[in-house]
């Protein structure tokens, strides 16, 4: 994996902002902010409610594109309250996220995670399963947690699809904080990620994925975590939020 290939840059709103017209609006600005640049592409995953109104204005924009940040495992049916891949697909939307943490510490496990990104994957949406560990410690466990979750969270995702799999390494820790992970820090955890995705798969698929970094990025130390940190890209929760920090980030891929 090679530091010239274009950087994947995903927006996770989370639960925001308030109103659609707010929602048009940050959306405005990452679009612009988007089409004059040419390292990296860009994603923003809105919550549901405001998707289909930011696909009107994502058409026909280049280097921006829509995902969600969380699907249902099946395609329709009685699932009170969900929003199936088929749903999102005809949105125009192209990417989901899964297995967020914020969505782990609400009940939701690996096994789920692993039927999300089965039947994302095999309709054809680019998927972001998001793996981490909740804390540190200095016997290295954490290290046996992040085996773990990586292995549960792809199980039943065979190496026909991972066309369209992308990781994003978010130390638990990292999110929401004030300080990221050290770009040190973030190559190693890279090795080691890829490391264990070929023991899953083959060597040479395992260095084909796209591993993004999660957790307290900003303006100030997006670059060093991409270039310094090995990384194929970010996501970017708060700073996604705020118009001018975003295009500052976009401008340093
Ligand atoms: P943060 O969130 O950038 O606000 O730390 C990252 C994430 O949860 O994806």
């Amino acid at each position: 994996m090679n530091n010239r290939e274009k950087k994947i840059i995903v927006g996770n709103w989370k639960m925001n902002p308030p109103t659609i017209m707010e929602a048009r609006r940050i959306f405005g600005g990452a679009k612009r902010a988007a089409s004059k640049i040419r390292r990296a592409e860009v994603v923003i995953c809105p919550p549901f409610i405001f998707l289909s109104a930011l696909a009107q204005s994502a058409k026909n924009s280049r280097n921006i594109s829509l995902g969600v940040q969380n699907i249902f495992w099946e395609t329709a049916g009685s699932y009170t309250g969900e929003i199936s891949p088929t749903m999102v697909l005809s949105t125009g939307a192209k990417f989901t996220i899964i297995g967020h943490s914020e969505r782990r510490i609400l009940g939701e496990t690996d096994n789920q995670v692993a039927k999300k990104a089965v039947l994302a994957l095999k309709l054809g949406l680019r998927t972001i399963i998001c793996i981490g560990e909740n804390s540190r410690d200095e016997k290295g466990e954490y290290l046996n947690f992040l085996k773990n979750q990586i292995k549960n969270s792809l199980q039943g995702v065979s190496g026909k699809l991972l066309e369209n799999l992308i990781i994003a390494y978010e130390p638990v820790w990292a999110i929401g904080g004030k300080e990221a992970m050290r770009p040190g820090q973030v190559e190693e955890m890279g090795i080691f990620i890829r490391k264990i995705l070929a023991d899953i798969y083959e060597q040479e698929a395992a260095m084909k994925l796209s591993i993004l970094y999660g957790g307290s990025v900003d303006a100030k130390n997006a670059e060093a975590i991409v270039y310094q940190g090995n990384v194929q890209g970010l996501l970017i929760g708060r700073q996604s939020l705020e118009p001018e920090s975003f295009k500052a980030i976009l401008e340093v891929m």
